[in-house]
């Protein structure tokens, strides 16, 4: 069986490098995919990219591509901070989640140092940009 993980991105990150690049840098979603395929193809390991702006189609595609997979890297973007249906999602899926957010959530506005999605996750990498994704890619891909 391949090992795959699935790497998602919530709503607005189809505008990165547009999108306030202050914060979220000048490099695009694009981008993010090709840094991502070019670790899983290192660590040995196939990776299904997916983004999408809306909560359900989140939801419908985590339900029907993370069964089976070693587990999750998930941005949820603003879901993060409100969305108890991709909590219980990710909850009802019981597969190792990475939480990964671009920027440092702790070190913005206070709604976005709380995260309810994070709760589902084994840990949050947040703030170190795309390396992020990469270092969940690492440690999801190390699991035995
Ligand atoms: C984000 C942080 C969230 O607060 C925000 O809503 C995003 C992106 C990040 O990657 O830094 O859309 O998840």
């Amino acid at each position: 069986m391949s090992r795959s993980v699935v790497v998602v991105n919530g709503p607005n990150l189809n505008l990165l490098g547009r999108r306030e690049p202050e914060i979220y840098g000048t490099k695009t979603l694009a981008d993010l995919e090709k840094t991502v395929q070019a670790k899983a193809k290192a660590l040995g390991i196939d990776v299904t990219f997916y983004q999408s702006n809306s909560e359900g189609e989140i939801i419908d595609f985590l339900q029907q591509n993370a069964p089976g997979s070693l587990g999750i890297v998930i941005n949820p973007a603003a879901l993060s901070h409100y969305s108890l249906a991709l909590y219980d999602c990710l909850q009802a899926l019981a597969l190792p989640v990475v939480e990964v957010h671009i920027s440092n959530i702790h070190a913005r506005e206070e709604f976005r140092s709380r995260s309810v999605t994070a709760r589902a996750a084994r840990g949050v990498i947040t703030g170190l940009g795309f390396a992020g994704y990469e270092m969940a890619l690492e440690y999801l891909a190390a699991l035995k």
